[in-house]
């Protein structure tokens, strides 16, 4: 595990832009694995203002997202598909065709296995790119969520609807299911990019990359694989 330490969010995004423009430089057909979750929007942003000014291309990339809601369509203003579409894909040159996330309205046991099916049709994930939830969540990877995961339909914890309450209107539904990529799955992924930012991660940051392997902890799990680079921001840092 790679640790790289910047001095704010936006120097952590630049520097995980620059990842993300040398892999897709490297690679003929690369596939992204991408999140949401309000962290990666300055990577997104960083990533359209290099579309925009510096001719990045996106043309060539097939994405698949962690994870999207139960019962949100696509249409939906809370659904992570309308986020990435709102927070990069309308913004860049990807082939509509070429991004995917988990259909949270057909029956969800068979979206699972379609996915990871789809997942595997396209050769894997080169590089996946997480946030990290407070609780140690990975994509909707709640804490006790088995190490042998694969994409499945998981109940989320009190503590990540609140925390995610505030993307939604006081009275509006939200979803406490959601269809997310396994642990295994993130794990089979060639490289990882973890950003992490802000005090209120910093206790995930540590148990993540200094605490003991355990399902309380899925983000420990990532101890696992051989290349993973976490980048965090002096506060999400504060505990390492
Ligand atoms: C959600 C997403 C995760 C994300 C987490 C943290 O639960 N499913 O992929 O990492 O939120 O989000 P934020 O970056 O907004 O703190």
């Amino acid at each position: 595990m790679q640790v790289i330490i910047t001095a704010n969010a936006s120097a952590a995004a630049a520097h995980a832009a620059d990842i993300v423009e040398r892999t897709l430089a490297e690679l003929e057909a690369p596939v992204f694995g991408l999140a949401t979750g309000s962290t990666p929007v300055a990577l997104y942003q960083a990533l359209i203002e290099r579309h925009r000014h510096q001719g990045l291309s996106f043309a060539k990339l097939t994405t698949f997202n962690l994870d999207e809601y139960v019962g949100l369509p696509p249409e939906h203003p809370q659904s992570y598909r309308h986020f990435m579409q709102r927070e990069l894909f309308d913004h860049v040159d990807i082939e509509p065709a070429n991004t995917f996330l988990p259909d949270g309205m057909s029956d969800p046991l068979e979206a699972g296995n379609a996915y990871e099916a789809l997942i595997e049709g396209h050769g894997g994930i080169d590089l996946q790119v997480l946030g990290i939830g407070r609780n140690g969540h990975i994509g909707f990877n709640e804490p006790t969520s088995s190490l042998g995961s694969r994409t499945r339909v998981k109940t989320l914890t009190r503590d990540t609807l609140e925390a995610n309450a505030r993307f939604f209107a006081p009275q509006e539904f939200q979803p406490s299911l959601a269809l997310t990529m396994g642990i295994a799955t993130i794990l089979e992924a060639r490289s990882i990019l973890l950003i992490a930012t802000g005090e209120a991660k910093a206790e995930a940051v540590a148990r993540c990359v200094e605490g003991p392997l355990s399902a309380l902890v899925p983000a420990s799990a990532l101890q696992l694989h051989p290349k993973v680079t976490v980048i965090v921001d002096q506060t999400a840092a504060g505990r390492l």
